[in-house]
């Protein structure tokens, strides 16, 4: 077993003999949360992060041109669920990173909390994506929104949290055809949202997710 930097910030390989494995360094060494693998190389933590359990994953399974996340980053993550992705993120932005942390379903922000007491840098918010007005004054401006909401709206709901976004920032959003249409074609579905994200946003690259997410694609933007 060997660890090998990535292309991207704070993301690792792990080169097993006939595979390479995404991982990030842990946070929160000696504790983890979603039974992932542990790797271990002088004495410093690398955690598996599943390309089938994140769409953030499979972007890098992708090979997307860039993800934009850095240390100390400040980070609007918006359908976080019970936080797998975002303890990733946490990882790379590191301990003086923040990663606002919003879901609306109360199930899984009770998970949610649990994690963010352990992990310093996420902050857990109870709240509707679609009413920024509710939680504006609980977050501060960031440097990447992070949305992952599987909606029929979810191009709407980004574009209402787009002042949240320091300019020139960037968009990291994963749109989930059968969200917005189950009878229509994936590929006439992005070709829309990629129309309306470009009203607002210049798009640096996308990248679909099969056979990681199914009918899931990706979209890199950044503010104009
Ligand atoms: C696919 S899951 C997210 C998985 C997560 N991003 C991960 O990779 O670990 C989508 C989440 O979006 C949340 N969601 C859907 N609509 C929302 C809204 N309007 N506001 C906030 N959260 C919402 C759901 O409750 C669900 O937890």
């Amino acid at each position: 077993m060997s660890i090998e930097n990535s292309k991207y910030e704070g993301i690792f390989f792990i080169n097993l003999k006939n595979r390479k494995i995404i991982s990030t360094k842990n946070l929160t060494p000696g504790k983890r949360f979603f039974n992932e693998r542990i790797s271990k190389e002088n004495n410093i933590e690398y955690r598996e992060f599943n390309p089938t359990h994140s769409k953030l994953g499979a972007a890098i399974a992708k090979r997307i041109s860039l993800i934009p996340i850095n240390k100390n980053d400040k980070i609007l993550y918006l359908g976080a669920s019970h936080g797998y992705t975002s303890s990733y993120v946490s990882d790379i932005v590191e301990e003086k990173g923040i990663v606002f942390c919003l879901d609306f379903a109360p199930r899984v922000v009770r998970d949610l909390f649990l994690l963010c007491e352990e992990r310093k840098n996420m902050i857990p918010i109870l709240a509707d994506a679609n009413k920024p007005e509710n939680y504006k004054n609980r977050i501060t401006t960031v440097d990447v929104i992070y949305q992952d909401i599987a909606q029929k709206n979810q191009v709407e709901i980004l574009l209402k949290n787009l002042d949240f976004l320091k300019p020139r920032g960037y968009v990291l959003i994963a749109i989930k055809a059968r969200s917005i249409d189950v009878t229509r074609n994936p590929e006439r579905i992005y070709k829309e949202v990629e129309e309306k994200l470009k009203e607002k946003l210049k798009i640096i690259d996308k990248k679909e997710l099969d056979p990681f997410q199914k009918d899931h694609c990706f979209f890199l933007c950044q503010k104009k």
